[in-house]
């Protein structure tokens, strides 16, 4: 079934997610182990808005279709692909989500849970996936340490709010808004501090820190670590890499910890295996463990909802439809 067509938002110059236009795309053949699949949603993540700005570390040539997660249904598989079938509902990590139709590895497939809508499984493997990686292989979280999560009301932040709180962890969220305050409290978090209240870190002494945001929080944030702590480099999405001297590891024999969620299962089969049972194990979790579905766009609108990120403005995840 390759011959045909399908829609997807095209990005044929870097820039502003203004650069991105409805394009119609013929159909590529699958490949060994590969699946075609249907795409009811796809999910948006900050990492979007830079591989289209040309600042993510991962440069497709271009044009390329942007879009790391999707949910939708296998409409044909490659020969070889055992264990799945067309008509099965399925979230996966992938690449040129922001289309009608996806290729990607068999082995990147998870099933969707009946009980999920179709957003919440498209907006839950970016975050949740990052979130796993930080704070369990990397970060090494333990039932009963105190969690400090900035960003706390974002999609990675939210994740990260709410597996630490199942996992037993004391979770301190640091969020911007009421809203996104409400959204972490709502995920788990015992305490939900304003990073804009002068003095909010003196309130903290965490174990383990999960900083998808850098820049001048970074900095603020620090004083909340207690000795011995771990700090863990999830992104920047505050716009500034923070430095720090590495006296300030020394003083508080502390640990920084970098994180590089899709990257780890590619260098380390064993610690892909370890993930996809991870996130297998959290599919079957407590209703707050969903992700947060802040907004819904049409495809087309796919701009609207990276400026959104941008600006600081979205609550949980984005997603958009495109059909
Ligand atoms: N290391 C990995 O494996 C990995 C994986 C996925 C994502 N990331 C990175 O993690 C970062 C966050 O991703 P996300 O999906 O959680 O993004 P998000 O949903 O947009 O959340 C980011 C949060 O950062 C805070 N922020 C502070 N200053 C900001 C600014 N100038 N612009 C935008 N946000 C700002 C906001 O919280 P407040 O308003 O409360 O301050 C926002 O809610 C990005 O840099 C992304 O590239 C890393």
């Amino acid at each position: 079934m390759t011959a045909g067509s399908y829609h997807a938002m095209l990005c044929q110059r870097l820039g502003p997610p203004d650069v991105l236009e409805m394009a119609e795309l013929p159909r590529q053949p699958l490949k060994p182990g590969e699946v075609r699949i249907a795409v009811r949603v796809a999910g948006v993540n900050f990492p979007d808005l830079l591989q289209v700005a040309g600042q993510y570390q991962h440069k497709p040539p271009l044009p390329f279709v942007p879009g790391f997660e999707a949910a939708g249904e296998i409409i044909d598989l490659a020969g070889d692909v055992q264990g799945w079938q067309a008509g099965d509902a399925v979230l996966l990590r992938g690449t040129g989500a922001y289309a009608e139709e996806m290729i990607a590895p068999a082995a990147a497939l998870l099933p969707k849970p009946a009980d999920w809508s179709w957003d919440e499984a498209a907006a839950f493997p970016v975050a949740a996936s990052t979130a796993w990686v930080a704070l369990l292989p990397r970060g090494r979280l333990q039932a009963g340490e105190t969690l400090l999560v900035l960003g706390a009301g974002g999609g990675t932040g939210l994740a990260a709010v709410s597996l630490g709180a199942g996992c037993g962890a004391h979770v301190v969220a640091v969020a911007s808004s009421p809203v996104k305050r409400a959204a972490a409290q709502a995920a788990g978090a015992a305490i939900c501090l304003d990073p804009a209240v002068a003095g909010w870190e003196q309130a903290v002494q965490a174990d383990l820190v999960f900083d998808p945001v850098g820049g001048a929080l970074f900095t603020t944030a620090w004083k909340a670590l207690k000795p011995g702590g771990r700090w863990l480099v999830v992104g920047f999405a505050g716009g500034t890499i923070p430095r720090l001297p590495a006296n300030r590891l020394l003083l508080k024999e502390a640990e920084l910890i970098g994180v590089r969620a899709g990257e780890q299962g590619r260098r380390n089969p064993a610690a892909a295996k370890a993930l996809d049972a991870g996130l297998r194990a959290w599919l079957v979790g407590s209703e707050r463990r969903r992700p947060l579905i802040g907004a819904v766009y049409r495809l087309d609108e796919a701009a609207t909802a990276l400026r959104q990120l941008a600006d600081r403005k979205a609550v949980g995840k984005l997603v958009l439809h495109p059909r």
